[in-house]
């Protein structure tokens, strides 16, 4: 399977930002290899996919309606007209700063789906939950119920994303990533038979170009989902080197 390394510029980034945007889109043409794109500010798709056209960018959040009275949201149509293909759904800091819950995850990736975006639909404990051996109950309870019954492997992309990893450089083991990627897998597969063999499952929380090589190599882990590293070409570069090597 191709990686799938997709940058998540979160609350920053205005039009002095844009010649980043275009360096690091230039990027994947050094890396044909690896699909790439960056979830930005919803003010920035415009002007980016203006500037760059042909490289993916996204969303990174949208609204479970088309259109209506819901002053200050953003529907997946609004993100197409935009020219966004994918969007970020169920990010936990939206789960945690804007309460929202699997079911608003659910609504929302239905929304996405219908509109024609590819959606990143993300899970991830807390570190209190791993602590008392909860991790994997926790994610594969959220997987259930964020993922809907009509996802395929080419609409949706699955983000394992443990909160304490968000940010804060610190990771979880080798054999962590493994075992959560391999109980998401065999989940996906139980529930999608074939296809859920095929759907992207990224990793995400504190992956740079140090670890990137050792993450990605890892079984199941078909890409990352990059915050902090995806905000300069010179940091997100050796992530796409490191996706586009071929396997040991
Ligand atoms: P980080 O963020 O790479 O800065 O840890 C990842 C994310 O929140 O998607």
């Amino acid at each position: 399977m191709r990686k799938l390394i997709v940058g998540n510029w979160k609350m920053n980034g205005i039009a002095k930002d844009l010649p980043k945007i275009k360096a690091i889109a230039g990027l994947s043409q050094t890396y044909s290899g690896t699909d790439c794109g960056i979830c930005l500010p919803a003010t920035l798709i415009s002007r980016a996919t203006q500037q760059t056209a042909g490289f993916s960018f996204g969303g990174q959040d949208c609204h479970h309606s088309a259109t209506g009275a819901y002053t200050g949201c953003i529907s997946a149509d609004m993100l197409i007209d935009a020219g966004a293909n994918m969007v970020i759904i169920g990010h936990s800091e939206r789960r945690i700063y804007n309460n929202e819950t699997d079911a608003d995850v659910h609504a929302k990736a239905l929304a996405a789906g219908k509109a024609g975006l590819h959606a990143i639909i993300c899970v991830g404990e807390t570190e209190a939950q791993r602590d008392i051996g909860n991790a994997e109950a926790t994610v594969l309870a959220q997987l259930l119920q964020s993922v809907p019954q009509t996802a395929n492997s080419t609409g949706v992309s699955i983000a394992y994303e443990p909160v304490w990893a968000i940010g804060t450089g610190r990771i979880p083991s080798e054999q962590d990533v493994k075992t959560m990627h391999a109980a998401i897998r065999a989940n996906l597969f139980a529930r999608f038979g074939n296809d859920g063999a095929k759907m992207p499952i990224l990793y995400g929380g504190s992956m740079n170009g140090d670890n990137a090589s050792m993450l990605l190599a890892i079984e199941n882990v078909d890409g990352g989902l990059i915050g902090g590293a995806s905000l300069s070409a010179d940091k997100f570069e050796p992530i796409l080197a490191a996706a586009n090597a071929p396997p040991q």
